[in-house]
């Protein structure tokens, strides 16, 4: 069994179309194997998608781990005056990405791999549910990346397993970015949605 943060997935493609309706929006997304969630919409995104105070109307908004881009397509419908980034390390689910965007007419979808996105461009909203599968290091050294991409007075909003190390994951972000607010959003069948400020510049 590979996993779902391959860079090319071993196992074969096998599509499925997933209706998804939630966060007052609807669009419809290939899935296929070899990519997180395969044929359905994952709890935890749903969560998010639910829940997540409203995107701002314009400005860089980064799905970070877009997977077939549930949360990109999100924020485009959403907020089509904004430019969406989506990225994503599995050619397979950028590529899905990409198609679920035109098919949706979401032409304000920019989907890359981490390495093609400047590492000066900075982010006014993230959203994302990060690849827990990665290891604790490695998702620590990808929030700390991401995380200080945000422009001040921007925000994340992430969404996690309890058991997975949320609230584990809570404490390293009030650790490892002070005078940064994390806050737990809400909580849910055994997720919890966390929010983290970069505050304004002015302080306010
Ligand atoms: C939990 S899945 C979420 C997928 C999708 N956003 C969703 O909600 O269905 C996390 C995603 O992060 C991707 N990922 C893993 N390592 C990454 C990295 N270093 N940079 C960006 N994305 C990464 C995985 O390939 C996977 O698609």
């Amino acid at each position: 069994m590979g996993h779902y943060f391959e860079a090319q997935p071993a196992v074969g493609s096998e599509p499925v179309d997933v209706e998804v309706c939630v966060g007052g929006g609807t669009f419809s997304m290939t899935t296929d194997r070899g990519v997180f969630s395969y044929g359905r919409l994952d709890r935890g995104t749903g969560l998010l998608l639910r829940d997540a105070p409203p995107p701002p109307a314009s400005g860089d908004l980064l799905d970070l781990g877009c997977g077939t881009g549930a949360i990109a397509l999100s924020l485009a419908q959403r907020s089509p005056d904004a430019r969406i980034h989506a990225v994503d390390v599995n050619t397979r689910a950028l590529e899905l990405c990409a198609t679920n965007a035109r098919r949706n007419g979401l032409h304000n979808v920019h989907v890359a791999h981490p390495d093609e996105i400047d590492p000066l461009w900075a982010f006014d909203l993230i959203w994302s549910n990060p690849p827990v599968r990665i290891g604790k290091t490695a998702l620590h050294d990808l929030l700390a990346t991401w995380l200080g991409r945000l422009r001040p007075g921007g925000r994340a909003v992430l969404v996690m397993q309890r058991n997975l190390g949320a609230d584990s994951l809570h404490r390293w972000l009030d650790g490892s970015l002070p005078g940064w607010p994390t806050t737990r959003l809400g909580s849910s069948k055994g997720y919890r949605l966390l929010q983290i400020v970069h505050p304004p510049a002015d302080g306010i």
